[in-house]
């Protein structure tokens, strides 16, 4: 059973600047929900309630968002508006949270690494919230939770991304063992194309097994002067199994602005528009 899952949130979010330079990017809203909301969901639907947070300086708004706001309740109590807080509400209920600090931005695999003690010797989930993923009828994190209870390793989410986009993502081989599951073999972060092993990227859902967190205590920083859950992942692969799964689904990269875009005209678009109305009238005729 896997129950855990952590969030590393510590980033900068840079591409966002200036509008993450006091909030953090987590908490851009996409329509009327924060990007970390919806992660959130994500992993309660798959059964993962034992939320951690691998925060950085700038980011108590999360902290603030999955806690009771009494002032802001007592405000509403009793109108239509109440309604407008009842997924939050429980968010907050169903689940547990925990936070520990990542006090040098060294790297995804120094940020989850962090989350150690928040995690312990259990398999765990990993979310990038700024990956906002749309399951086909089943969450992505739940499909990956699926697989397993049936292999029992590390599983990484992919998705096939265009040759010039290679450079963005940790990027795998695999040998395929059936539709959509590969058995890595090899993976490069950020590969230019020409040195790509494929075009299938690594996005940010993840299932671990906890030997990851020794695995990372003697990976050396990689990329970019970052300690790389890639390289980590590849010394789990060599010493035992990775899996790399094509989820079902569709995934938008919310940590830039065109993907920002995109996810909020697709989300208002499919789940939003004809529900929008009916919310704002029920609202205001309820409303005190
Ligand atoms: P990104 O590189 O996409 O996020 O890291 P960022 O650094 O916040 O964004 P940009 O590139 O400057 O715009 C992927 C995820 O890993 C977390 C980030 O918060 C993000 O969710 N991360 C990254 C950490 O928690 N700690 C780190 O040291 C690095």
């Amino acid at each position: 059973m896997i129950t855990k899952c952590l969030f590393p949130v510590a980033g900068y979010g840079t591409r966002f600047l200036p509008a993450t330079k006091a909030m953090p990017k987590e908490m851009l809203p996409i329509v009327d929900k924060p990007l970390v909301q919806y992660g959130v969901e994500e992993a309660v639907e798959a059964g993962l309630c034992e939320i951690g947070f691998v925060t950085g300086r700038g980011k108590r708004a999360i902290e603030d968002h999955f806690d009771t706001n009494y002032e802001l309740e007592h405000q509403i109590q009793g109108s239509g508006k109440e309604v407008l807080l009842d997924g939050i509400r429980g968010l907050i209920n169903r689940s547990t949270f925990s936070y520990t600090r990542q006090t040098s931005m060294k790297g995804l695999g120094h940020a989850i690494l962090t989350g150690r003690t928040v995690i312990g010797d259990y398999p765990f989930g990993v979310v990038l919230a700024d990956d906002l993923c749309f399951g086909d009828g089943i969450g992505v994190l739940e499909q990956m939770v699926n697989l397993y209870q049936r292999f029992k390793c590390s599983i990484v989410a992919i998705e096939e991304v265009p040759a010039s986009e290679t450079h963005k993502y940790g990027v795998i081989a695999g040998d395929a063992i059936e539709d959509g599951l590969y058995d890595i073999t090899d993976m490069v972060e950020k590969p230019a194309p020409e040195e790509a092993p494929s075009n299938l990227a690594i996005i940010g859902r993840y299932i671990l097994t906890p030997d990851i967190f020794d695995i990372l205590e003697s990976t050396p920083p990689g990329r970019g002067g970052e300690v790389q859950i890639t390289d980590a992942l590849k010394t789990q692969a060599k010493n035992g199994r990775v899996l790399a799964y094509k989820f079902k689904g569709r995934r938008f990269d919310c940590g830039g602005i065109s993907g920002f875009v995109d996810a909020t005209n697709y989300y208002y678009n499919r789940f939003f528009a004809c529900e929008a109305d009916d919310k704002i009238v029920s609202i205001k005729n309820s409303a005190k």
